[in-house]
């Protein structure tokens, strides 16, 4: 198991930064040193000076935030420090400084550079009632600089009294679901899902990015890359063409009068968890991201390496599927504590919306400890928000198995038995309101 020990490129931590502020101050109040800033205590009555300084440092040292955090007993970058050193202070700084700065590194350095937004994007319905349910076949035209071309969304929508409960929108990429209602899988069990309420869409990855390193740009994605250059060494592959066709589903579903687009949760299971996750951190409309089983790339902290169970690491992930991620990805092959993020601040990103999160105990290639760590971690970013309650009861692995712990905007749960999604899963998901935005306590 790889264990990093911190961050090479960023300064030192509160402690040595508070230390230097506190001889900075014992200095000045010792009238060693000149702060214009505080001149004006040179006015203040004797005694007051001292006191003064400890208010600056105090203060100061209020402002500057620990370089890592600790997970499991080993450090990871703290999603709360600014890269100017600063701590986060609050939802605005969040929302506005340091949000923005995480996005860009994980483009960076993790998922490339997105496809940008379509010059032109049509919706061409077709629509069959089967009774209970009605179905659409959505095709999604869109153009790029290269051209242009479409890929489609199936919906089911339960028919009841009311709209839908919310809408779970699935990145699938086993190109598995069909156009029958009635059809049913642990996987992707359709007719349970709007039995239960909620109006099921799905996207076939495929049609985003092929998954299959020789022929990934036979997809949506060459709309936007000349074909016979490569792309360039940041822009983002199949994961992130996936997390792309979701965003572009949800432009769709914002236009149906059958959809409430405030309760629109995104899916995915492995490999789609990782577009899931990334989907959900950039697109603030997707009300809930659900990541199952979803490991390196996704929920497990890429500086836990393999974990000690033989997890897919970043070189092992790099080199068996190499048109998932850019070639700047790469630069961390062997190499994760140089990262400049990790998994707990894509999950953070996600806050304050409902953040899910299902692991399974056998699925060691996932690291399901390191996916749990990750869990733990994001909760830094949801506590800004007076949501930091997991659910869990303990930070410490390992938690209670086949149970859903859940705060009011984070949920977890370990389902005993191998990589999959699975009825149980699904169980977990469907029960109670996950796709709903959760809501802020009073007062902030
Ligand atoms: C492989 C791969 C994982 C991925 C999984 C899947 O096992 O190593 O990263 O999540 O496939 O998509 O099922």
């Amino acid at each position: 198991m790889h264990i990093p020990s911190r961050r090479p490129d960023r300064p030192r931590s509160t402690a040595r930064s508070a230390r230097a502020l506190l001889v900075a101050a014992t200095l000045f109040a010792t009238g060693g040193l000149a702060m214009p800033q505080v001149a004006a205590a040179a006015e203040a009555p004797a005694g007051a000076s001292a006191e003064r300084g400890d208010d600056i440092v105090g203060g100061l040292a209020e402002m500057l935030a620990d370089a890592t955090i600790t997970l499991g007993g080993n450090d990871y970058p703290n999603p709360l420090r600014l890269q100017d050193g600063n701590a986060v202070d609050g939802p605005e700084s969040w929302e506005n400084v340091r949000r923005e700065e995480l996005l860009a590194d994980f483009r960076e350095h993790v998922y490339g550079e997105s496809l940008p937004l379509p010059t032109e994007q049509t919706f061409d319905v077709s629509t069959s009632d089967t009774g209970d349910v009605v179905r659409k076949t959505v095709t999604i035209g869109v153009t790029g600089p290269e051209g242009s071309g479409s890929f489609d969304l199936r919906l089911f929508v339960p028919q009841g009294d009311g709209p839908p409960r919310g809408t779970s929108l699935m990145i699938d990429h086993r190109g598995s679901v069909g156009d029958d209602p009635g059809q049913s899988s642990g996987y992707a069990p359709v007719s349970t899902i709007t039995g239960a309420g909620y109006a099921f869409a799905v996207i076939d990855a495929n049609d985003l990015a092929p998954d299959d390193s020789g022929s990934y740009r036979d997809g949506v994605i060459n709309l936007f890359h000349p074909s016979g250059r490569d792309l360039p060494d940041d822009a983002g592959r199949a994961i992130s063409a996936w997390a792309w066709g979701a965003s572009r589903a949800m432009d769709y579903l914002e236009t149906d009068p059958d959809i409430d687009p405030t309760k629109v949760g995104v899916i995915g299971h492995s490999r789609s968890g990782k577009a899931s996750l990334w989907a959900g951190a950039q697109d603030t409309r997707f009300a809930a991201v659900i990541t199952n089983n979803s490991g390196s790339t996704g929920a497990k902290l890429a500086r836990r390496g393999d974990g000690g169970v033989g997890a897919e690491t970043v070189a092992r992930i790099n080199s068996s599927f190499p048109h998932w991620f850019p070639q700047t990805y790469r630069e961390y092959n062997d190499n994760e504590s140089a990262l400049p993020v990790d998994q707990h601040e894509l999950m953070g990103l996600v806050a304050p919306r409902r953040l899910v999160v299902g692991s399974a105990t056998d699925d060691s290639n996932a690291d399901p400890q390191g996916e749990f760590l990750a869990y733990v971690g994001a909760a830094r970013v949801y506590e800004l928000y007076g949501l930091g309650d997991t659910g869990l009861g303990s930070d410490d692995w390992r938690p209670e198995t086949d149970r859903a712990h859940r705060g009011p905007a984070m949920s977890y749960h370990l389902r005993s038995g191998g990589h999959g999604l699975t009825g149980a899963d699904w169980d977990v998901y469907l029960d109670g309101d996950l796709f709903s935005r959760a809501a802020a306590p009073a007062g902030l």
